[in-house]
């Protein structure tokens, strides 16, 4: 073990700056590459600012190739063909945090998996933590800029992946 569990805090987070659509899809894809089997991830970030699509491009790079729709009414979009099964959830719409459990939305939480949230905030206090914390804005320029951060030992493990890792060609 290289890190002692009480460095996660101070760990800097990763930063990429996306200068367009393509740009956030592949950091997804590449970000698909870095996945440990069992993971959460909470996607911070106001409305447009790229949330959906990092998760397409991430859904893309398991080799998933049909349509990727935000999960805004259904809460839930469960992707099981590939490598991994992820569930997208996004709680953009609660009212009322409660709705988490009474959707029954927390058994998703408890097996293998890949779990990426959108406005995770509203479903606190009953969300399970995250192992990464990842926060999208819109740039001044118009593109956006994306930071990645470890929470877990699960989380910095992938972190450490997703940076070592080249970059996938430009040409997709
Ligand atoms: N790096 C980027 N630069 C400019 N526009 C982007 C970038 N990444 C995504 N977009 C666009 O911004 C919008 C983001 O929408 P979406 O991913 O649904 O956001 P969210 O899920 O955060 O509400 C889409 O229209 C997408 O084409
Ligand atoms: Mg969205």
């Amino acid at each position: 073990m290289l890190h002692a569990h009480s460095e996660h805090d101070s760990d800097p987070p990763a930063s990429l700056h996306l200068v367009d659509e393509n740009a956030t899809l592949a950091a997804g894809e590449r970000l698909a590459g870095a996945l440990p089997g069992r993971l959460t991830i909470y996607l911070r970030g106001d409305l447009g600012a790229g949330k959906t699509t990092l998760t397409r491009g991430l859904l893309r790079g398991l080799g998933f190739t049909g349509k990727v729709k935000s999960p805004t009414y259904t809460l839930v979009e469960p992707y099981k063909d590939s490598r991994i099964a992820i569930y997208h959830f996004d709680f953009y719409r609660f009212t009322d945090a409660e709705e988490f459990l009474e959707a029954g939305l927390d058994e998703y939480f408890e097996g293998d998996g890949v779990r990426l949230v959108e406005w995770p905030d509203r479903a606190q206090p009953y969300l399970p933590a995250a192992d990464v914390e990842i926060r999208l804005w819109i740039a001044a320029s118009g593109g956006r800029e994306l930071e990645l951060r470890a929470l877990s030992t699960e989380g910095r493990r992938c972190l450490e992946n997703f940076t070592t890792r080249t970059p996938p060609p430009a040409t997709r």
